[in-house]
């Protein structure tokens, strides 16, 4: 059969409340054109993030009810670890209440003044957290990451080269390589096995640690078996596996491909490393055996690992943005090719190219989407970017406005609304304006900044 079905029935529904487009306008004009100051009853369809936003299982609800919550040793931390060392073979696995916290954690060891910490592309939290300790994020990405249009299959691939001479001439201040699969900020887009094993490689030869940040770790695996020579016929189980046995540790959000509403993990193998990042998490999170976490969260953990890596989910999974991209690039609308692993991205750049990227096209798109159509996107741009530490103000390398799709949470015909609702944009697209940002905090703006239509 050609058709991929949703390999799932559906047995607990939430009603989407319906709106009319001029309600929307209001609430908007409401939320000073921020989509994160939204009320989720105002959206239609939730396209902000795949983070946390899943449908758990029925297995995973009744694991919720064997969850054990003592306070030390509770059985529900040995079911998480084993789940997670059935997939990755760390000695050390530290839970935590999201993947930010694992990262807050590791860099207030590796990171410190004057250190660079090299990835792929850093997401934002990452990026964030290294800064913090007064360390540098180094984004190493290969050049056809940065090409919407490129069809390489590998977009996420850390360019070797790049990190060689980074390794050569400032190797006494990189404490750790870190890679990130997929690549969220890049159009999550999937890492090679071959690159991820290179970069291993590169690291350890010049005795340096290498962290995995695995938030999409089994989006990942489906596009190596898919693409990699010599990958089609493993399992995703053991195409998994190879990607973090080269690794000396991982930062992890369950709330992606864990299946958890919220949870995340840092992994480790050096057991002095371990034991500092035990000691920051008793005092930022909790005991080494919940974290951040309830007993219960750790047993819909440990399901949704198992869960998580079916062939059958996976490639449902895939072909929805492949179906998306494919039809909206059929109405020439521009969008980053091939389809990422958890999104797809619109290149408002190449769809709105005379508007200066500091009238902000991306967010131009996002907001008139939700006023069509009540989905709610993601401006990944100049928005979020564009703000330098120094207090200047530079465009971003990409204009991007991401609607990522929750697990298992929407059908068939909510794509076919999506795309719509492009089509309908599409009709509209010249009379977009842009934006121009009336109040905003000193870091992070685009979550609380406020704008205003020009
Ligand atoms: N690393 C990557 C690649 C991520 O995409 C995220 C979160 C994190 C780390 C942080 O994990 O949210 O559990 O603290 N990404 C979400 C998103 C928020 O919408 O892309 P967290």
């Amino acid at each position: 059969m050609k058709t991929i079905i949703e390999p799932f029935r559906i047995k607990s529904v939430e009603p989407i409340r319906m709106t009319t487009r001029a309600e929307r306008e209001e609430k908007l004009a409401a939320a000073r054109y921020n989509l994160f100051a939204l009320k989720s009853r105002d959206v239609l369809i939730d396209l902000l993030t795949d983070s946390g936003t899943g449908a758990m299982s029925a297995r995973q609800w009744a694991a919720v009810m064997n969850g054990d919550e003592s306070y030390a040793g509770s059985p529900s931390f040995d079911r998480f670890k084993t789940a997670v060392q059935n997939l990755m073979p760390f000695d050390h696995i530290i839970p935590t209440h999201q993947g930010r916290a694992a990262e807050a954690i590791l860099m207030s060891i590796l990171g410190g003044p004057g250190r660079k910490i090299p990835s792929n592309t850093h997401f934002d939290t990452t990026r964030g957290n290294i800064e913090a300790s007064g360390a540098e994020a180094i984004d190493l990405i290969i050049p056809e990451g940065r090409d919407s249009q490129s069809l390489h299959p590998f977009k996420g691939n850390m360019d070797l080269a790049a990190l060689e001479s980074l390794l050569t001439e400032h190797g006494d201040a990189v404490p750790a390589v870190m890679i990130t699969i997929t690549n969220n900020a890049g159009g999550g887009q999937p890492v090679s096995l071959e690159n991820i094993q290179a970069a291993s490689k590169l690291a350890r030869r010049h005795g340096k640690l290498f962290i995995v940040d695995g938030c999409r770790f089994a989006e990942n695996a489906w596009f190596i078996k898919q693409r990699e020579p010599g990958q089609f016929e493993r399992t995703i189980t053991d195409i998994v596996r190879d990607c973090f046995a080269c690794a000396d540790g991982m930062t992890m959000s369950a709330k992606k491909d864990a299946f958890g509403n919220i949870g995340g993990w840092l992994a480790l193998n050096d057991d002095d490393l371990a034991e500092q990042a035990r000691v920051k998490l008793i005092q930022t999170e909790g005991f080494p055996t919940y974290g951040g976490l309830a007993g219960r969260d750790l047993e819909a953990l440990a399901e949704g690992l198992a869960e998580i890596i079916d062939e059958s989910y996976l490639r449902y999974r895939i072909r929805t943005n492949e179906y998306i991209v494919e039809q909206l690039d059929a109405m020439d609308i521009p969008v980053v090719k091939p389809a990422g692993g958890h999104a797809v991205f619109v290149d408002a750049k190449r769809w709105l190219p005379g508007m200066n990227p500091l009238d902000y096209p991306a967010h131009a798109v996002a907001c008139r989407l939700y006023e069509i159509a009540g989905i709610r996107s993601c401006e990944i741009g100049s928005v979020m970017f564009g703000r330098q530490t120094d207090g200047s103000e530079k465009p971003a390398a990409m204009e991007l406005v991401r609607l990522a799709f929750p697990r298992r949470t929407y059908t068939q015909s909510h794509a076919d609304y999506v795309i719509e609702a492009f089509a309908e944009l599409k009709d509209e697209i010249t009379s977009l304006r842009g934006f121009t940002i009336t109040n905003e905090p000193k870091q992070m703006r685009h979550f609380t900044c406020a704008f205003e239509r020009q």
